[in-house]
């Protein structure tokens, strides 16, 4: 079932944070609503939230009355910009809304610019459910029988349109019978892994067992884990990967234990321009730290560091796997060889 629906001018999205308690729909029939949707992490995940601005843009296009091209184009531009500003680290999200930009750029009519900025949205949303499945079917090449993957954050089909990344590869490993075994961080301070992971896996039936983010390093030490498998929200050329927070933590534990580290994501997450140093790191309200379901868990006014992401190098990862094959290191060499592969 796809995560992300577009019928009758209304944008409907599966609501991450009420699962898995609730699945709630939501009803999207603006850029701003879709703007707050992303930022109060309703929809998530770096492929689900470019595909989820994508469709923000031609919402927003689509509300305009006027007969004026150029001010629809000023208010499609005012719009990516808001977007773009939304959640900044993961680059699926300005790659979507550019290309969104570009499929309009010779058109010249009102009419034209809403239907094209719809037509791409859809191809994009997609696409991801087909790049997805290439994912997982390259993913094949490094899952055996018998493996014990630990996996970080929800990078499944609550992250994507349909399928996911790296719990893509783990569900179609499993439908083909790799006889695996999961065991999934629950992931501070918003439990992806707790909330949406676990509810994917067990509707999925794959056996798994939920971990506290701090019992990684015991699981591995114990020979729990013989692989560890990731996504990820922004991929350098220099092979370094911003991703959820707590996924270095986990690269340097795997190296310690001689565990391979794989990372799953499309050529959409890849950056080609930016530097390790300049990633935008988003920065999250405290609450997220200081507050456990609502209540207050630590002393009033403390202060906090909330990154949501970190940046693991390219030394601690045994390969990335995306729709056009695996790549190995050494990935500034590697990666530009994949790029114009098809
Ligand atoms: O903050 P989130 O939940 O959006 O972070 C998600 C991740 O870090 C995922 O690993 C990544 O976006 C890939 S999802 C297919």
């Amino acid at each position: 079932m796809r995560s992300i629906m577009f019928k009758n001018g209304v944008l409907y999205a599966l609501d991450s944070s009420r699962l898995p308690h609730r699945e709630v729909w939501l009803k999207l029939r603006n850029a701003n609503q879709v703007a707050s949707a992303i930022r109060e992490m309703r929809i998530r995940g770096a492929p689900l939230i470019g595909v989820a601005a994508a469709y923000g843009l031609a919402l927003e296009a689509l509300k305009y009355r006027g007969k004026d091209a150029n001010r629809l184009r000023e208010i499609v531009l005012k719009t990516s910009e808001y977007l773009k500003s939304v959640r900044p680290t993961g680059r699926n999200l300005s790659w979507a809304i550019d290309r969104c930009l570009k499929a309009i750029e010779k058109e010249g009519a009102v009419d034209g610019i809403k239907k094209r900025l719809l037509e791409e949205a859809e191809k994009i949303a997609n696409e991801d459910v087909e790049t997805n499945l290439k994912i997982a079917k390259n993913g094949l090449e490094i899952i055996m029988d018998g493996d014990k993957i630990l996996t970080h954050c929800n990078t499944g089909g609550l992250g994507t349109v349909e399928y996911g990344t790296a719990l893509g590869i783990i569900r179609v490993a499993w439908e083909k019978g790799r006889r695996i075994f999961v065991i999934a961080t629950e992931t501070r301070p918003l439990l992806q892994g707790a909330r949406l992971t676990a509810w994917e896996l067990k509707k999925y039936g794959i056996p798994f067992k939920l971990i506290c983010d701090s019992m990684a390093g015991y699981v591995m030490s114990m020979g729990m884990v013989n692989k560890v498998l990731v996504g990820a929200d922004r991929i350098l050329s220099t092979g370094h990967v911003a991703n959820k927070i707590g996924t270095l933590t986990l690269a340097i534990l795997a190296k310690h234990y001689g565990i391979p580290f794989y990372v799953a994501a499309p050529f959409s997450t890849f950056d080609f321009t930016t530097k390790p140093q300049e990633i935008p790191i988003e920065e999250r309200s405290p609450e997220e730290v200081t507050h456990f379901a609502g209540r207050l868990v630590t002393v009033k006014d403390v202060e906090v560091i909330n990154p949501a992401f970190d940046i693991t190098p390219p030394e601690l990862i045994s390969g990335i796997i995306t729709e056009k094959g695996v790549i190995r290191p050494p990935y500034s060499e590697n990666i530009p060889k994949f790029i114009n592969k098809s």
